[in-house]
């Protein structure tokens, strides 16, 4: 069993911003959104939040994430507190400001910065298996950077133990030579971290109380540091300014796309092409340039998706054609179904099998049934569409009339005229028709023709 806590109070002032640094996005979630994805793949007790900046937004915003990994099945529920840091002074200030919850727990600790979105859950699995096996009370994550410039330098005794952590302000050059950083992930044993908390002074170059002079005590305490050093170093990378994130973005992006191909989805022009990290794509579907598919998007095997169009948390089923331009959001389109080009679908709409969905036709939280088409100029909002419908050009389901949305029925079988206009609540019968231009204020039985403004029935149809 473990507990996490993520230290998200902070500004980031290199983000130059007037929001929090952990509530910008990434792969179209907040950063906070993807520690916490890694926190609850390991089925923690409980999850802590530091928060003070925008303090009410990070929470809802973990509180959020949360709900929906426990709602997919993701996780099992954790513990969520959240503890107030108002007056940000310090990475050892912050693990202060959760001192009372602290205090009732007793498994090992995870404590990592709310900055760092590609941490790993199997890192942090790692993490904790190295701190209990090897007993310690602080274990330490480091990684060789490169550029350490703006970590923390990792300063070893010549057995290769831990002495201390300095930070960049506080080194002097040969200690800011070394490459062996900190990243601000950690594990602790908390009663031996709270304790260890009492001794941290403001006696350093940025006078906050730092995180990282907490395993030197410790240590002076006669207790055991360890040092778990990670050999990827990307992935716990924290994000400090907007050229790091579009790079991070980036990276996501390319790795997504190349997996994608890799299992045998066509990626035309990656370089032009947008797929967020949850979604998913089967088998010798096509995704043509300036594709942009976003949310938790599932997408069949054998679809066609053309240029320029977005689509945001859709199911579509296998064999869907998407023309160029298409708007799809929150909605479900089953197999052989097709939209566009310039088609906008949204609010729970179900396009069921190898109905058609043409130019510049919206349709809203409305089912449109198997074979039935709406291929020109028309808006369909609350509407339930039966089986082998047509609606005309220009046919416009009135849906609204000032206080309430209204819903319009279209039975099995129907031909709706161009440019007709149904005034909802409204119900035309199976097997009816509409004349062109009609305006339909009352319902139409089956098997009957309505024309005029407003539609009265001419006859019955055989
Ligand atoms: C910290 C580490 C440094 C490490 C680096 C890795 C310290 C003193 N230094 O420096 O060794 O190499 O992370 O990125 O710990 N936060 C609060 N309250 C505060 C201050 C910070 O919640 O009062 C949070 C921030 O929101 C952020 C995290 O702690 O999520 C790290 O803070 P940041 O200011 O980025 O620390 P660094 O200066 O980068
Ligand atoms: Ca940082």
């Amino acid at each position: 069993m473990t507990d996490i806590l993520i230290l998200a109070a902070g500004l980031g002032t290199r983000m130059k911003s007037r929001r929090a640094k952990v509530l910008h996005g990434l792969a179209g979630r907040p950063l906070i959104a993807h520690v916490i994805k890694s926190a609850l793949a390991l089925n923690p007790q409980a999850i802590i939040t530091v928060v003070g900046h925008q303090a009410a937004e990070v929470e809802r915003a973990v509180r959020h994430e949360s709900a929906r990994l426990v709602e997919n099945g993701a996780s099992a529920q954790p513990e969520l507190h959240f503890a107030m840091q108002t007056e940000q002074r310090g990475t050892g200030h912050a693990v202060m400001a959760a001192h009372e919850i602290l205090q009732t727990r007793t498994a090992p600790l995870i404590v990592t910065a709310g900055d760092v979105p590609m941490i790993q859950s199997a890192m942090l699995q790692r993490l904790v298996e190295t701190h209990n096996t090897e007993k310690n009370d602080a274990t330490i994550v480091t990684v060789n950077l490169e550029n350490p410039f703006g970590y923390g330098r990792i300063i070893r005794d010549a057995e290769g133990r831990y002495i201390r952590c300095v930070e960049q302000k506080d080194g002097t050059p040969e200690e800011l030579a070394i490459k062996e950083v900190n990243v601000s992930i950690y594990c602790f044993n908390p009663g031996a971290l709270l304790a260890a908390l009492d001794h941290l002074t403001t006696d350093n170059a940025q006078g906050e109380y730092y995180l990282t002079d907490v395993p030197q005590i410790l240590m002076n305490q006669q207790r055991r540091i360890g040092i778990f050093r990670y050999e990827n170093a990307e992935t716990v990378r924290g994000i400090n300014t907007r050229v790091e994130l579009a790079e991070l973005e980036k990276q996501l992006r390319d790795k997504k796309l190349h997996d994608l191909m890799l299992a045998g989805v066509t990626i035309i022009d990656p370089a032009t092409t947008y797929i967020h990290d949850e979604v998913e794509i089967g088998q010798d579907t096509v995704i043509h340039p300036q594709v942009i598919i976003e949310g938790s998007s599932r997408i069949g095997a054998g679809c066609t998706i053309h240029s320029w169009s977005r689509l945001t948390d859709v199911q579509l089923d296998d064999e869907v054609m998407i023309k160029n331009s298409c708007i799809i959001e929150a909605s479900h389109l089953h197999t052989g179904a097709s939209a566009g080009p310039f088609a906008r679908i949204r609010m729970n709409a179900e396009i069921c099998e190898n109905a058609v969905i043409g130019n510049f036709v919206e349709v809203k939280k409305s089912k449109v049934g198997k074979n039935t088409k709406a291929q020109h100029l028309s808006y369909l909002g609350d509407a339930t569409l039966g089986e082998n419908v047509n609606i005309g050009a220009g046919t416009v389901t009135c849906n609204y009339d000032g206080v309430r949305k209204n819903e319009t029925h279209i039975e099995d079988n129907v031909r709706i005229g161009s440019d007709t206009m149904l005034v909802a609540p409204v119900r035309v019968g199976a097997r009816s028709a509409t004349g062109a231009g009609s305006v339909v204020t009352k319902d139409v039985p089956p098997d009957s023709l309505a024309v005029g403004v407003p539609a009265v029935v001419k006859k019955r149809l055989a």
